[in-house]
């Protein structure tokens, strides 16, 4: 066997966490379709052909219209459950074993939706994967930045009889113009609760908005990070504080924040010492899930099986799970690479 082949059938086979996923993200346009159909409501693309051929980004908000669009047809608990456990059962046919998901409460509240009955359709789900196939979970409920501090503060009210659902609390939507201080006030209440921090920074945004994510939101990780790598005084803070990068190739490529998966700088994050690991981010969006991202960076990546390897191992040891599963997942992570 050739190399690429080598190492794809290995970030296949390897047991591989996803830490940056955005639940909205999933929706696969017949499933978009199929639910619109139930609930009754028109979208504005009349056919599953006409709706991917809009899948054509320049950047963030271009994408981000077409999110909140297709997630207008979520309307029911079934549906929460529906969207979550699609996702779910793809990402254990590969070889997923844990996933920290984000939802946007205030894309569903704004609507009309209540938040019990998003967050007990994503949870029913979660909790049905791990009583399956034992794929562990955390829940993390993202506020909207292009939305306002106060906003954000509403909806954590809401979210406190819901707190046992919830383990962090992330910040996405559009970066530029809404930069981490904008929510310093809320972000502490939120660790004051207990919660885990983390946050969307140096995605389109500048190193700066990734300093105010580690010096006002003290996230306990960071989304994406691609930007801080124009700062060194950046990176070596981001190294003393051991914080973890999800990073998101596919996405990346598609929203145009790299213009060629071989210029890709996950590798040169690894070089750097930095805690990267690879996510699919909105998969149904950017062409691809969990082994699409590996597959991609095989492909176009001179990555070796010692990278490989590495992202593999970052992604479980920088995730959220209980000690003794990481030690577990790591000891099969072992034999497979060393085998
Ligand atoms: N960036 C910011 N906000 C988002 C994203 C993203 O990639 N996906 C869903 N919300
Ligand atoms: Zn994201």
């Amino acid at each position: 066997m050739n190399n690429t082949k080598t190492l794809t059938s290995l970030a296949k086979a390897m047991p591989k966490t996803e830490l940056h996923l955005h639940i909205e993200g999933t929706f696969e346009p017949d499933q978009m379709f199929a639910l619109a159909q139930r609930n009754n409501v028109q979208l504005k693309y009349k056919t599953v052909d006409e709706l991917k051929a809009a899948y054509q980004f320049t950047n963030l908000q271009d994408f981000l219209d077409l999110y909140y669009q297709g997630m207008s047809v979520l309307l029911k608990e079934a549906d929460f459950y529906d969207l979550t456990m699609a996702y779910l059962e793809k990402v254990h046919s590969e070889n997923v074993i844990h996933v920290e998901i984000f939802f946007d409460p205030q894309g569903h509240l704004s609507r009309g939706v209540d938040f019990e009955t998003q967050i007990h359709g994503i949870h029913k789900a979660l909790r049905d994967a791990e009583s399956k196939w034992g794929m562990t979970s955390r829940l993390i409920m993202s506020f909207l930045r292009h939305l306002s501090e106060e906003s954000a503060f509403e909806t954590l009210e809401i979210a406190k009889p819901f707190l046992h659902l919830i383990d962090g609390i992330g910040l996405d939507s559009s970066e530029v113009g809404h930069p981490p201080e904008k929510f310093t006030n809320v972000f502490k209440a939120c660790r004051d609760l207990g919660l885990k921090v983390t946050a969307h920074a140096g995605e389109e945004g500048p190193p700066e908005y990734v300093w105010q994510a580690l010096d006002t939101i003290k996230v306990d990780r960071i989304d994406h990070g691609n930007r801080a790598l124009e700062d060194e005084n950046l990176i070596t803070e981001i190294k003393k504080r051991e914080l973890t990068l999800t990073v998101c190739p596919l996405s990346n490529l598609k929203l145009c924040v790299v213009d060629d998966m071989q210029d890709h700088p996950i590798r040169k994050m690894l070089t750097l010492g930095l805690k990267a690991t690879v996510n699919s981010d909105d998969p149904a969006y950017f062409g691809g899930y969990m082994n699409d991202n590996y597959v991609a960076l095989i492909e176009k990546t001179q990555i070796t099986k010692e990278e490989l390897f590495q992202l593999a191992k970052n992604g479980i040891e920088c995730s959220w799970m209980d000690d003794s599963a990481k030690q577990a997942h790591l000891k099969s992570l072992d034999s497979l690479f060393l085998a």
